[in-house]
């Protein structure tokens, strides 16, 4: 154990990370459809998990993508073709592949921040089962933040509301995220995170020997330990002991 967490799973390389990480889905995918008949899982934005998601396109005969629903943790404020877009970058890498589409739950990044982050609360409510997520994916900014939880940001706040629009200083825009809450509630938890530029912020938050919560991701306080996949580069400045 690091922490209270399970100590990483760590591949040597990102094409071994994907392949790893596309197990553990796809065996909590069986779980639940085997379990519910369905199968609810928020997707990761960003670049890291794009190789994820195209290893999954590759084999869509491994489930049933009628039964599995997609919801997106984070969004940019964008419309849903421009290049800074989540949904485009899984559309691209998974969804147009699909012989068969998936329930696909978009964050409307092209709507007014507030009124976008509003309709996917209603979209929650709506689609959610009472069991919430299956599993959340996540990816790890280099400043500790997942999703659109950003150091300093208001959204870390949010006790109540699932999902928000939240103001990001350093980028000068908006974003959609899911909100601790929303986070907090789902059944599995797997963070995603790959290559020598994450090393630093996987020291600092998983050899935490301060037990600070200095970054967002520390905050969470998921139902299951967080599970971590790492490909070598991401983990080489973790001590081996
Ligand atoms: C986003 C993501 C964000 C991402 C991290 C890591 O919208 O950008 O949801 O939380 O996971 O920023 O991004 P990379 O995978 O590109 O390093």
């Amino acid at each position: 154990m690091i922490g209270n967490n399970p100590l990483p799973t760590i591949a040597p390389d990102a094409a071994s990370l994907y392949q790893v990480a596309a197990n553990r889905l796809l065996e909590l995918a069986d779980h639940a459809l085997a379990e519910y008949g369905d199968f609810h899982l928020a997707l990761a934005g960003g670049s890291t998990p794009r190789g994820l998601y195209g290893l999954l396109a590759r084999h869509p005969e491994r489930i049933d993508w009628s039964k599995i629903h997609l919801y997106f943790g984070d969004e940019r404020c964008v419309p849903a073709d421009h290049a800074e877009s989540n949904y485009r970058m899984v559309r691209e890498s998974l969804l147009d592949h699909l012989p068969v589409r998936p329930h696909v739950h978009r964050l409307a990044g092209e709507l007014p921040p507030a009124r976008a982050a509003s309709e996917y609360s209603a979209i929650l409510e709506k689609h959610l089962p009472a069991r919430g997520l299956d599993l959340v994916l996540l990816g790890l900014g280099d400043d500790g933040h997942v999703a659109s939880l950003f150091p300093d940001s208001a959204a870390l706040l949010e006790q109540e509301k699932p999902v928000v629009a939240n103001y990001v200083a350093k980028f000068d825009s908006w974003r959609l995220t899911l909100t601790y809450p929303a986070l907090n509630q789902a059944r599995h938890i797997l963070l995603l995170v790959s290559g020598t530029g994450k090393a630093g912020i996987i020291r600092q938050v998983l050899q935490n020997e301060s037990g600070s919560q200095a970054y967002p991701v520390q905050a969470l306080q998921p139902r299951q330990p967080l599970e971590w996949f790492l490909d070598a580069e991401a983990a080489s400045l973790l001590a081996t002991r």
